[in-house]
């Protein structure tokens, strides 16, 4: 069974500091791309979205960029672009700079090596507006975001609860207030 650090690449003894990292913004040429990491991201966190195509995934995705949401891809090198990991955020409309991070996913083979903290970093000094607050929500069970964001300086702000049906065969699962 998996475990919170099952993630931790065992070819790497040192890692460094800062992961560097370069970012663009993601367009709609970009969904096909987005749409097959979105899957794999709701895979990992055991959302129950997982099932769906990656059609269905496209047309959300396609859907959120042309409304409120942008996205941010990021890699290693700018001069032989291979996307690594991805974010999605929109501005919460009620509540002033603040930003809503919807998903942020590194590539399962890139884990543990610091894309993660450093892509969070380049979105608040570079594409956020300056000194916004970041909302992000992460599915109860999801042990590696939540490790993760608390690591980050994330605090625990509040919890969401469900009453109703479980899907069968999937006793496990919950879905948050807005679905990976
Ligand atoms: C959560 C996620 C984005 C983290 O990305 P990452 O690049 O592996 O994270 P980093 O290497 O920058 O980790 C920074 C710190 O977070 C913590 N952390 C990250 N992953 C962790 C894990 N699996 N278990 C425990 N702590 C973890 C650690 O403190 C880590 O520092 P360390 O490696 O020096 O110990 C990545 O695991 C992911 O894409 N998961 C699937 C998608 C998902 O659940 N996204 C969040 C909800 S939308």
């Amino acid at each position: 069974m998996a475990s919170e650090t099952s993630d931790r690449p065992t070819a790497f003894t040192e890692r460094p500091q800062r992961q560097a990292l370069c970012w663009r913004a993601a367009t709609l040429t970009d969904v096909p791309l987005l749409a097959r990491l979105n899957k794999e991201l709701t895979e990992d966190e055991r959302h129950r979205n997982s099932a769906q195509s990656e059609a269905w995934f496209a047309e959300r995705m396609a859907a959120l960029l042309s409304g409120q949401y942008e996205a941010v891809l990021f890699a290693l090198d700018a001069g032989v672009w291979t996307t690594v990991a991805y974010a999605l955020y929109c501005p919460v409309a009620e509540r002033e700079n603040t930003v809503y991070l919807r998903q942020l996913y590194v590539l399962r083979s890139h884990r543990r090596r610091g894309i993660g903290r450093e892509a969070l970093r380049l979105l608040r000094a570079e594409v956020w507006p300056p000194g916004a607050r970041v909302v992000v929500e992460a599915l109860a069970h999801n042990a590696a975001a939540r490790a993760f964001y608390e690591a980050l300086g994330f605090a625990e702000a509040y919890v969401g609860y469900e009453l109703g049906q479980t899907q069968a065969g999937a006793t496990d699962l919950v879905e948050r207030q807005t679905s990976s």
